[in-house]
């Protein structure tokens, strides 16, 4: 039997954590049930997320593909939330749990089609409710409490850049006259204010007119949002256009401006696109397939506020997802009598929300396509670095990146401040998501794939820690032509 504690800072804390004490539980539940304990994993993982998709305890099968009698099992317990509860009760009652204990809202599938991605793509296309309910803003529910986009310095080192590149262009007369920058998942428009902002002082100061020759796209896939940030930057409007594109694919969007960029700006917006997990556990490789659900005594509660049934909740949320708060509210006032009770409905079910997970072996890796063009082969040299590992794939930031390379002009770079894991033992220490900001979804990128697969391209991809704040997690990313 493997038992895999991933050693979290937070594990050595001044009071240390009870590590055997969350052990010896889990055993005993399994020794009480009969359990082949040759078939089990125990995985440890401090959940660093207050709102999260997970149990205090969870039992994911790990299928096999020989013959299900082969199929074995993983027991994963949060060691945060487990402390002071009684685990030997909790991983009982998991083991035992049966068809009707929980509310599926959809089918096994990979993670990244999941339906936690309409809740993701609701919150920002519904976002003024959302926030209006809550009282706070979604900023406040990032690391720090604020973007750290907003870093004047930060902007200020990538427009210096810009303007030495630009100066050696244009010295040889190879500067061309609209000078563009895209900004993809701009949020309340806060990001592309300091920018715009600090570009024109810096300018004046530089004085050789590159401020009115900029064209700065602001793209996103929420109109709700996009209109926040035109009015967040109006000084600037002659300078921002806006586009509703896509993240992943913002060539479907601007593929006229293909090789032309000179900066391509993301923050805080690959660690909320569509991801997969995989893992590599005793030699072979597995998609980790999820389920969303809602705990049944979680459904009853909301059927019984809204006096239906129970059974009518999972199609109440697809019509949620479908047609939205305000929409819910229009078509069935009568169980929502304004849209303040689709909200709250809406809410509820996200802080309920789980996933099941299981473990499906994947089979050959480049049948699996990561993003469009990117072979799961890419993920070879990830998998078999040694030791059992699970990771994100972030096929969405993938695509991203990859659809992005190809905006860039010979000179122009990408730049994407975001939660990157940076070594692929980041894997090993610690829980890299999906966790719950307010309405939102958040998994840290894969950034030893997105390096590995852009330097493939021919970029130089680099890692740096956001330097400008003490102390978080934000990492930079950086990417040009290499030499
Ligand atoms: C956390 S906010 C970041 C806002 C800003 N860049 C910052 O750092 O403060 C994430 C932004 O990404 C956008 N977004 C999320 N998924 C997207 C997708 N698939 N395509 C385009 N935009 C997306 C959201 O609408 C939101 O504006």
């Amino acid at each position: 039997m493997i038992v895999d504690f991933r050693p979290h800072a937070r594990l050595r804390d001044r009071v240390p954590r009870d590590i055997t004490g969350s052990v010896s539980p889990v055993l005993e539940a399994l020794g009480e049930e009969r359990a082949d304990l040759a078939r089990v994993r125990l995985v440890y993982d401090w959940v660093q997320y207050r709102e999260n998709f997970r149990d205090v305890v969870d039992v994911r099968p790990i299928l096999s593909r020989a013959a299900p009698g082969d199929d074995a099992f993983e027991v994963a317990v949060d060691v945060r939330r487990g402390a002071g509860l009684p685990l030997r009760e909790l991983t009982a009652e998991r083991l035992r749990e049966k068809a009707g204990d929980v509310v599926f809202l959809e089918d096994w599938g990979p993670t990244r089609e999941s339906r936690i991605w309409d809740f993701n793509t609701m919150y920002w296309s519904a976002l003024r409710s959302w926030e209006e309910a809550s009282g706070q803003e979604y900023e406040q529910a990032l690391p720090g409490g604020r973007s750290d986009a907003r870093n004047r310095d930060a902007a200020a080192d990538v427009i210096r850049d810009l303007f030495a590149v630009w100066d050696r262009l244009a010295d040889t007369g190879a500067l061309p006259e609209e000078l563009y920058v895209v900004e993809l998942g701009v949020g309340n428009g806060n990001q592309a204010r300091v920018f715009l902002d600090v570009f024109r002082d810096l300018d004046h100061v530089h004085g050789r007119g590159y401020y009115d020759r900029l064209r700065y796209l602001m793209c996103d896939y929420s109109q709700h949002v996009l209109d926040l940030a035109r009015e967040n930057v109006a000084g600037h409007a002659a300078r921002v256009a806006s586009y509703v594109a896509e993240a992943s694919r913002p060539c479907d969007v601007l593929g006229f401006l293909r090789g032309r960029v000179f900066l391509v700006y993301v923050s805080n917006v690959y660690d909320n696109l569509p991801t997969d997990e995989v893992a590599h556990l005793a030699g072979r490789t597995y998609r980790v397939e999820t389920r969303a659900c809602l705990p049944a005594t979680g459904a009853a509660e909301l059927a019984a506020a809204l006096s239906a049934s129970p059974v009518e909740i999972p199609a109440l949320v697809g019509e949620l997802l479908r047609l939205g708060p305000d929409g819910l509210a229009a078509a069935t006032p009568e169980l929502f009598p304004g849209v303040a009770a689709a909200v709250d409905f809406w809410r509820r079910t996200w802080s309920m929300l789980r996933l099941k997970e299981r473990y499906v072996p994947l089979g050959a890796l480049d049948l699996y396509a990561l993003a469009p063009s990117v072979s799961g082969e890419m993920l070879r040299p990830l998998l078999e670095s040694g030791g059992d590992i699970r990771m994100h794939v972030s096929n969405g930031a993938l695509a991203g990146f990859v659809d992005s390379l190809t905006l860039l002009h010979p000179f122009g770079m990408l730049v994407c401040h975001d939660l990157f894991v940076t070594d692929v033992q980041g894997y090993r220490t610690g829980f890299r998501g999906p966790g719950k900001y307010d309405g939102s979804v958040v998994n840290w990128v894969n950034g030893p794939l997105l390096a590995h697969v852009g330097r493939r391209m021919g970029f130089d991809v680099r890692f740096t820690p956001f330097r400008h704040t003490g102390g978080g997690n934000i990492v930079t990313l950086t990417a040009q032509v290499g030499d």
